[in-house]
């Protein structure tokens, strides 16, 4: 995690370094820096907490340097402090690193022996020594450079500047993505193209293992083994980079609320409506011949994919296999050669989850992405990349790229359904006609935002809330209790109603809000006996349904009148009212909805 930003100009760049690192500030915001290079000397500023800190601070100190880096944080060696804030100095060497260094306490121990005073409690500050070491012994920025990113294991993302050279600035990409830009007589270095918007949209992404010499006059890229390479140069869309929040108070709002028009573009994207058939890309694999799938995501795309699962068995009769990848990727387990993988991601950067994707590419599988993030290490090392077409995402708990997740998964699931006669051309005409309501659908949730508010000052006042759901409804359940959790810290948790009996049963009382996710399917009435249960032991029921609030056949606390739709869509209307309780209770108890306190938006560490 973390948002690295460089810049040569032409003019002071400290503004525009805070500028860039703001629409960084998804990847981490627990302390900022930069440092800029002023006729050769090296100074920085930084400062704990929000950006807007360190621009309190530049504003008292203001730097003048033409050539500068900045960092935004999402700490993970040494609490966030300013003292461990970036960019760290050594000796006349200054870095700004995204990841992990694996080996800095060895690192670290050899050059203390040599000497060296380590001033913070990172992993990252021991690049700028090592690098230091080595110019100290004669080496060149170049080549001193090049020996340190020999001795480091783990994964970074980095920008260096060396006092006395105003022209030069080195990027180096291990596992963390970075994308240089090019301007008239000035250059760029960004975590992602998002962060050079305001400068240029004439953007290299430097692949695994690059690291790049760059100057006003250009960048020179050597791959992991030194050699010179070319890579291409592409335009970054602007449409892509837009992003305010429109007249909405957090991004969270107004992405919840771009919902039906995101899904519509991504249902276009695989949908011929006239025919009403599914039309999927080559997906390099006679789907007839798919034994098994295997599907790994983390958080919210973990649970895009457990109901994804439920799609493609119910509909393609293709066996599903899906853990959480932080799972799956140390479990390794034995998989079908010739079979498909698909990964799902918003950011497409997921440590966890590209290496799974390498792993399966390891064992010979095809691999299929769900990304939202088109540049982004998944996509690219997919065989076959299935877009979901949400447009960035800002708030960190995500909404719109779920929602357009699950339209690619229903798709995906058609697709395979009809491409292995498992469906007729008729049922399919039917799943897309229902898939084709979803925008209406969401469209007339949306209008009912004072029924959440009114619940939110009972559900604020909760210390613990259970979230229940069955079959499809499932993972509805993990996902309201995920959102709930994470934007307004009160604790939640998403069960199987199945499982109440076997154990959270034991939480039921008065003071614990229970949410029943519960269309009318064929799964109702054994989730009605669950109702009863938990109304039995004095616990509150706030069900979301399209049955009418009796049908529960107990006191409800509230009823969410959910539209009748298919039972195939459900997941994507069902989805809508757990975002707007856990938004409403979040925004009524005042938290930082968009920043959730210890969270990132891209987790591009372990
Ligand atoms: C929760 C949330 C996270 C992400 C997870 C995976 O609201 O946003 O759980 O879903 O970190 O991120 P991506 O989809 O970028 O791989």
């Amino acid at each position: 995690m973390c948002g690295i930003v460089g810049i040569l100009g032409t003019k002071p760049v400290a503004n525009d370094l805070v500028d860039a690192l703001r629409r960084l500030e998804y990847r981490g915001y627990d302390s900022a820096g930069v440092a800029t290079l002023e006729h050769g000397h090296l100074e920085r500023r930084r400062a704990q907490g929000k950006l807007r800190n360190l621009e309190q601070r530049l504003a008292k100190e203001p730097l003048q340097g033409h050539t500068g880096i900045g960092h935004t944080r999402w700490a993970t060696h040494g609490r966030p402090t300013e003292n461990n804030a970036h960019p760290h100095m050594s000796k006349g060497v200054s870095i700004v690193h995204n990841g992990i260094i694996e080996n800095f306490a060895e690192l670290r121990r050899t050059l203390s022996a040599k000497g060296h005073r380590f001033e913070t409690d990172t992993d990252s500050e021991v690049i700028a020594h090592l690098i230091a070491d080595a110019m100290h012994d004669g080496h060149d920025p170049v080549e001193a450079t090049k020996m340190a990113l020999g001795q480091l294991k783990g994964a970074f993302a980095l920008a260096i500047l060396f006092a006395g050279h105003d022209d030069l600035m080195i990027a180096a990409r291990q596992g963390s993505p970075l994308a240089i830009g090019y301007g008239t007589g000035e250059m760029y270095l960004g975590s992602d193209a998002i962060a050079l918007a305001p400068f240029t949209s004439d953007i290299t992404y430097l692949e695994e293992g690059d690291w790049a010499v760059l100057t006003r006059a250009g960048a020179t890229i050597y791959d992991a083994a030194g050699k010179k390479v070319k890579r291409a140069r592409v335009r970054s869309s602007a449409g892509s980079m837009l992003i305010d929040k429109g007249n909405h108070k957090h991004y969270m709002a107004k992405e919840i609320f771009e919902q039906p028009e995101v899904i519509s573009r991504t249902l276009a994207n695989y949908i011929d409506f006239v025919e009403s058939r599914v039309v999927l890309p080559d997906l390099g694999i006679n789907p007839a011949h798919i034994s098994q799938i295997s599907i790994s995501a983390c958080g919210t795309a973990y649970y895009a994919g457990l109901v994804g699962r439920y799609w493609i068995e119910r509909y393609a009769r293709i066996p599903v296999e899906i853990d959480i990848a932080s799972e799956f990727r140390y479990r390794e387990p034995p998989l079908q050669k010739g079979g498909l993988s698909l990964f799902i991601s918003q950011s497409g950067e997921t440590a966890d989850t590209l290496a799974t994707l390498r792993y399966c590419k390891s064992q010979g599988q095809r691999i299929a992405s769900i990304v939202n993030v088109k540049t982004s290490t998944i996509a690219r090392e997919s065989d076959v990349v299935l877009p979901t077409l949400a447009g960035p995402e800002i708030g960190v708990a995500s909404t719109k790229a779920f929602t357009c997740q699950l339209s690619v998964m229903a798709c995906l699931a058609i697709g395979l359904a009809r491409a292995r006669g498992a469906i007729s051309p008729a049922e399919e005409q039917e799943l897309v006609q229902a898939l084709a309501e979803i925008p209406r659908h969401i469209s007339h949730l949306l209008t009912n935002e004072a029924q959440y508010e009114a619940l939110a000052h009972d559900l604020s006042k909760a210390k613990d809330v259970l979230y229940l759901g069955r079959g499809v409804s499932y993972p509805l359940a993990l996902e309201g209790a995920l959102k709930l959790k994470e934007i307004s810290y009160i604790h939640a948790e998403g069960y199987a109603a199945g499982e109440l009996k076997h154990g959270p049963i034991a939480l039921i009382d008065e003071n614990v809000p229970v949410i029943v996710v519960a269309p009318n399917d064929h799964l109702f009435e054994k989730t009605v006996s669950n109702m009863q249960e938990v109304a039995a032991r004095g616990g509150k029921i706030i069900l979301v349904s399209d049955t009418a609030a009796d049908a529960a056949g107990c006191e409800l606390m509230a009823h969410i009148a959910m539209p009748k739709g298919h039972a195939f869509t459900n997941p994507l209307t069902y989805a809508v009212p757990v975002q707007l309780l856990a938004y409403h209770t979040a925004t009524f108890m005042g938290t930082d909805v968009d920043q959730p306190r210890n969270l990132a938006k891209s987790v591009t560490v372990e």
